[in-house]
């Protein structure tokens, strides 16, 4: 029988447990007031890997940001990844910038970039190394999410190298309440990889969660991306968004086709826009395609609902793993259409009345891309193979 003496330190026991559980609850919600509509951006990593992480590289991407209308469109942070740190932490405990790659520290650089209107994000890991081998945050969340604040960080992206076995969800709340309390408005980026079915929480944790590994610099690796996001559009909406990780444009591998597909299915899937090329030397066709100002209303659409592939009347139904050729979501003003040539060039045509939050009936359509404009009952459009059409519709 229990006593009353050791009835209170169990009550006390649990109290306590409670206490230090509810910092890690899987369903607090994440309210940081951040991403409400998905990050628009640039990171270092696409561009040139380890290389790449340097002061030099923020403040030219940011430059270009200005220079080039980018920021007008609203592409806002300029973020650097893995390796801008020295290996080793100080005799304080602290992660140092590597004097050689940031000669006037990090705060420095942040300053000018918002001093540019801009803002500035940098990359840790949940593990005790980031993937590249520098100091990880695991054991030191609150020590570093400070340390971001005081440098004024806006974006943290959150890695998941070098972690202990088990599920990932309590390392990236853990940095999730350390940025809470760090005192700073910081934009959570959690990088793992899809992996524990992330989207399936990732709202309470962070403003955005990598959906697979990495993407490489080719179709068929943006086609897989775009095709799993189909699977998982209901996940997405204001404060938490799907990432199908950082843009391939103006890095060679793909077409102009595909590249307006890369750029079209993010933009419809709501997924950050996070530019990964060299911006002092894209192209005028690659530039062309990440100004597309429809496409960028399209994905900061307030709404926030991520579009799916759907099955026209008549065609044949999606493949598991295959990217497909037709896609809508909602919109606060309308519906977005995209019809995708996954295959071979092609013309694609669909009636209004197949499509989800339409039906039968005219209405006008916008094709974003061309800036084309048209009413009627169904869209058409002639594609070569990879190439993307993408349209508004809006009730006449
Ligand atoms: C992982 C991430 C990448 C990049 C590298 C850096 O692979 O998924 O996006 O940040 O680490 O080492």
């Amino acid at each position: 029988m229990l006593q009353a003496t050791m009835i209170l330190p169990l009550v006390l026991t649990t109290l306590v447990t409670v206490a230090n559980a509810s910092p890690l609850e899987p369903n607090k919600r994440l309210d940081n007031g951040l991403g409400k509509t998905p990050a628009l951006g640039w990171n270092s990593w696409n561009v040139g890997g380890c290389s790449t992480a340097t002061a030099a590289n923020a403040l030219t991407a940011a430059k270009a940001f200005v220079n080039l209308g980018l920021k007008d469109l609203g592409y806002s942070y300029v973020n650097i990844d893995d390796c801008w740190a020295n290996k080793n932490r100080n005799s304080n405990g602290d992660m140092v910038a590597d004097p050689s790659k940031w000669p006037n520290g990090i705060k420095s650089v942040a300053d000018q970039i918002h001093g540019m209107g801009l803002k500035f994000g940098l990359y840790g890991c949940s593990g005790t190394q980031t993937c590249a081998g520098y100091p990880g945050s695991q054991g030191n969340e609150v020590r570093d999410a400070k340390l971001l604040a005081s440098w004024g960080v806006d974006y943290w992206k959150y890695d998941n190298c070098y972690t202990p076995s088990g599920n990932s969800s309590g390392r990236f709340m853990r940095m999730r309440d350390a940025l809470a309390g760090s005192g700073w408005p910081i934009f959570y980026s959690m990088c793992q990889w899809g992996n524990d079915a992330v989207w399936t929480w990732g709202r309470s944790v962070g403003n955005s969660w990598r959906t697979t590994g990495d993407i490489t610099n080719d179709w068929a690796s943006a086609a897989k991306i775009g095709a799993h996001a189909g699977t998982i559009a209901g996940f997405a909406g204001p404060g938490g968004f799907n990432d199908l990780d950082m843009m391939e444009i103006g890095n060679g591998g793909l077409s102009a086709a595909e590249e307006r597909t890369h750029f079209g299915l993010w933009c419809i899937a709501k997924s950050p826009i996070i530019l990964g090329t060299d911006l002092s030397k894209i192209s005028a066709s690659s530039l062309k395609i990440i100004k597309t100002a429809g496409l960028l209303a399209i994905n900061q659409d307030p709404l926030g609902k991520a579009a799916a592939p759907f099955k026209p009347s008549g065609k044949p139904a999606p493949v598991s793993g295959k990217l497909y050729p037709y896609w809508a979501g909602p919109l606060s003003d309308g519906v977005v259409i995209g019809l995708i040539a996954v295959d071979a060039a092609a013309t694609l045509s669909v009636s209004f009345a197949d499509v989800p939050g339409l039906g039968a009936g005219t209405y006008n359509w916008t094709e974003v891309y061309g800036g084309t404009t048209g009413s009627g009952t169904s869209v058409s459009a002639s594609l070569g193979l990879h190439d993307m059409a993408v349209f508004k519709v809006t009730k006449v």
